[in-house]
Formats: C-alpha cells, structure tokens, sequence
C-alpha cells in the first residue's frame, strides 16, 4: 500500500460521509502495521456535539476489531465534491491518534486530487497528554 494509494481510499471514503449540516465531507484511511486498512466517514449529528470525525471514526472501526498498531493515515476533507487545500487533522482526532499511535506515526492530508501533505503525529500533537502522565 503506498501513500497515494492510502490517500485515494480517504478519498474514497468521502463518499459515504454524513455531513447535512456543514456540508463537510471527509474520508480516512488508516494503515495498520501489518498493512490492512480500515476506513471511515464524519458522522454529523442535530445535537452537534454528538459529531464524530472522519479519522475516529476509522480508529474505533480498528481498534474495535482488535487493531493495536499503526502506521498511517490519510484524511480528505472538503467542502462539497472538491478537495481543496485539505482539513487537518481536529485536536480531538489528534488526542485520540495519541493514545494508539507513536510520534512517528504518518498522517497525510489530502489536498488535491493528486496531491498531499505528509506530517508526523509528533509534529501535529507535541508533548501530548497520555498514560505516563497519569503515573
Ligand atoms: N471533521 C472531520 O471529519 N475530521 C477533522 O479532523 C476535522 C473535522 C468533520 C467534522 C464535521 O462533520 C465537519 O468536518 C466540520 O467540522
């Protein structure tokens, strides 16, 4: 699976998002370390709050199936039928990624139709909050 084929299934993805009220639509596709992918959609609510993002979306499908390891993931988000510029990972998909996934962890933005941006979870979240802070 190379990143641009990663990316074309964030792509893909896109087409099943449920996005009614911001008209939004995003896709992901997360790589696992022994090269299975899972996909996922943002999933809007009338309550907005109860919105769930497109790349937690794809981590609880996999992490829901027993997936423990990650390398990659791939997000396309625009509004409309176009990818223009790409949506970055929100700090609360950022958090989550940071509970399973190392600073070393790949996370490419989409930003055209051949086109992406590829950025370290480190780089995204420094200094993130998780289970050593607690001890
Ligand atoms: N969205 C995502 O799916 N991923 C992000 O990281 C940023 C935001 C969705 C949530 C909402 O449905 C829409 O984009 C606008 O915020």
């Amino acid at each position: 699976m190379t990143e641009r084929e990663l990316c074309a299934a964030a792509m893909a993805a896109r087409q099943t998002a449920y996005a009614p009220y911001s008209g939004c639509l995003v896709g992901a596709a997360l790589l696992t370390s022994s090269g299975k992918v899972y996909t996922g959609c943002n999933v809007e609510n009338a309550s907005y709050g109860a919105t769930i993002c497109a790349e937690r979306t794809a981590l609880s499908k996999a992490i829901s199936e027993g997936e423990r390891a990650f390398a990659a993931i791939a997000v396309a988000g625009g509004v409309g039928e176009t990818v223009d510029g790409g949506f970055p990972p929100c700090g609360i998909c950022r958090q989550v990624m940071a509970e399973f996934c190392t600073a070393d962890f790949s996370v490419l933005v989409v930003t055209g139709t051949e086109t992406y941006t590829a950025y370290r979870l480190g780089d995204l979240l420094p200094y993130a909050f998780d289970a050593d802070a607690m001890q």
